[in-house]
């Protein structure tokens, strides 16, 4: 059965490369409304699962219940439709498209990409593209990316590439944004800036889901954490029942 206080969970998920087994029978639930952390040592298979989780690659086992739907078998941008994206822990942009443009490429139930509707909505197509353009400018100005919106994202900085991915993943109206280490690379004015925008995406109802190695980060956005290790569940907990988890500990001073 579905818990629908949870808007993600998932359960029994295996992942094998050849001999290596990066995630073995993890489970995780994300709360409607929550940011939720996702902890671990390097290699410790927190990308795998987030790959998992958002079918960027198949799980050799495991369910995965996204809105009370399960996902498992949609391919991502299915996925990503029903609400549910996320970013990857090395940003990716398209260098050579306009910060502008990178956001319009997420823009989702576009008109224009059906032939025959090209020929009998043009007005259609070119109002919703003027909403798409307004939506994605208003989200780059709440960002501070405004100025940069004519820019090849190729000029951008590490943090403000992190930032566009972001502010591309909010086109989709998205109910869950799963982060690849957000912090990872970025200056710490930009860290500061880039947890107060999830603040405020969560306080306007988005739920997260955050893998991050930067503890204070963690440790002051996150409600629940939980620690993955080996491909596996280490534990989970509020960020004071992790801080003092002495497995955790362990298993960090061990990698
Ligand atoms: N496509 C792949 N092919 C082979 N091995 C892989 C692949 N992806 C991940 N692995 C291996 O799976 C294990 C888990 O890797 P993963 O990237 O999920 O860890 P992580 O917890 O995200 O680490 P980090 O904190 O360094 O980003 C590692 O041993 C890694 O080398
Ligand atoms: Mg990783």
């Amino acid at each position: 059965m579905s818990d629908p206080s949870l808007l993600l969970q998932a359960s029994g998920l295996r992942k094998s490369f050849g001999g290596i087994h990066a995630v073995q029978n993890a489970y995780i639930d994300v709360p409607q409304g929550n940011i939720t952390g996702l902890i671990g040592p390097n290699g410790a298979g927190k990308t795998t699962l987030f790959n998992l989780l958002s079918n960027f690659i198949q799980p050799d086992e495991g369910k995965v219940i996204f809105d009370g739907q399960e996902v498992q078998h949609l391919p991502s941008h299915e996925i990503a439709l029903k609400g549910f994206v996320r970013t990857f822990q090395v940003a990716r942009v398209l260098s050579r498209l306009s910060v502008l443009e990178n956001m319009l490429l997420a823009a989702q139930h576009q008109t224009g990409e059906n032939i025959l509707k090209v020929w009998f909505q043009q007005g259609n197509i070119r109002r919703q593209e003027r909403a798409n353009r307004e939506k994605a400018m208003a989200i780059l100005e709440s960002v501070g990316l405004a100025e940069k919106a004519q820019d090849y994202a190729g000029a951008l900085s590490g943090g403000q590439r992190k930032l566009l991915e972001m502010a591309r993943a909010l086109m989709s109206d998205p109910k869950l944004i799963l982060l690849d280490e957000p912090a990872a690379g970025v200056n710490p004015t930009l860290i500061n800036q880039i947890c107060d925008h999830i603040v405020r995406w969560n306080s306007e109802g988005i739920s997260f889901l955050i893998i991050e190695h930067n503890m204070d980060v963690i440790m002051t956005l996150c409600n629940h954490i939980w620690v993955l290790a080996e491909g596996t569940n280490l534990a989970d907990g509020t960020p004071t029942e992790i801080q003092n988890n002495d497995q955790v500990l362990e298993a960090y001073l061990g990698s």
